[in-house]
């Protein structure tokens, strides 16, 4: 494992690998056990996005691991006036021990690892966000004790999330049902890989565009934001497509009773999501949030050791 873009580029062992690990480094920051895997490593992080989660996760957990994380927001650096993926990566790859990224183009992030030396970890594109997966499938595990034979629904948007959760859930071996609008479904190579990937694991996934029929049963709802970065000019309309796909008590009351209710963040209240239900006690978001932290230190200390 050089880099760690997608989880579909994954095995199995490797998913749960780093899953141990972020359990063992997670009980050793609680207990006060420092683990100093990366001292004196830098990791560079390069945002042409916003962000709080990964920005602030990413920066704590490189500090937590004996390193140093260095923010290089896109507007600041030449990459944002035109210099080239190959001698940013080449650049790069002569100071850094290992890049993080967060951007609009996936094939960015594939041109940086490859002519980078160095790992380069995928933060979000606008195709995958294979992180805040590895985060959730953390979350998943410690609220249900077991990843495989779990169901989890996912209504809204066929975008990165939508794509990156059919990945993480086809390589444990969870049952992933997606519910979209017409227009909005996922990347048809996307689920393609995803259901192949699932043959392996015995993992079942539904593509749909009934958020009832894709919500019964459910161990695990999940939504995101019907208004991805870079697409703030669709707003109205996309407000208008996804109302039937808003996930309040009535819906999640059709999941299972103990369904835990998922999202990545930042949320927007009374559009994918109503109060009563991501304020409720089935709301899993702020462990999410915080496994952020434990989830990427282990990618780091993996791919940057
Ligand atoms: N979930 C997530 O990636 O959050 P940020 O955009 O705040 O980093
Ligand atoms: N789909 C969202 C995820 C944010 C973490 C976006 O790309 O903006």
């Amino acid at each position: 494992m050089k880099d760690f873009i997608s989880i579909h580029d994954c095995s199995t062992e490797e998913i749960d690998k780093l899953l141990k690990l972020a359990i063992k480094l997670k009980a050793e920051l609680k207990n006060g056990i420092p683990h100093p895997i990366l001292k004196g490593k830098t990791l560079g992080m390069i945002f042409s996005k916003s962000s709080t989660r990964t920005r602030v996760s990413f920066e704590v957990g490189m500090t937590q691991l004996g390193g140093y994380p260095l923010f290089l927001s896109s507007s600041d650096i030449q990459l944002g006036r035109g210099e080239t993926i190959y001698d940013t990566a080449n650049v790069l790859s002569r100071y850094l021990d290992g890049i993080m990224i967060r951007t609009f183009s996936h094939q960015d992030v594939l041109d940086l690892a490859k002519y980078a030396d160095i790992p380069v970890i995928n933060a979000l594109t606008d195709l995958l966000h294979p992180c805040q997966v590895m985060a959730d499938l953390l979350t998943a595990y410690e609220h249900k004790g077991r990843l495989k034979g779990l169901k989890m629904t996912y209504i809204g948007d066929g975008n990165n999330m939508a794509h990156s959760l059919m990945y993480g859930c086809a390589k444990v071996g969870m049952d992933i049902s997606v519910a979209t609008p017409a227009g909005y479904t996922c990347d048809e190579e996307v689920v393609s890989n995803a259901k192949d990937d699932a043959k392996k694991t015995g993992a079942n996934i539904v593509i749909t565009q009934d958020p009832v029929e894709a919500i019964k049963d459910a161990d695990i709802v999940y939504s995101d934001t019907w208004v991805s970065m870079g697409q703030e000019e669709e707003k109205a309309e996309r407000i208008r497509v996804f109302k039937p796909y808003q996930i309040n008590r009535e819906l999640f009351g059709k999941a299972k009773p103990d369904a835990v209710f998922m999202h990545c963040l930042p949320a927007y209240r009374g559009f994918e999501v109503t109060e009563d239900v991501i304020d409720s006690p089935n709301s899993v978001i702020f462990d999410e949030a915080e496994n952020r932290l434990h989830a990427q230190k282990a990618v780091m200390a993996t791919l940057m050791a």
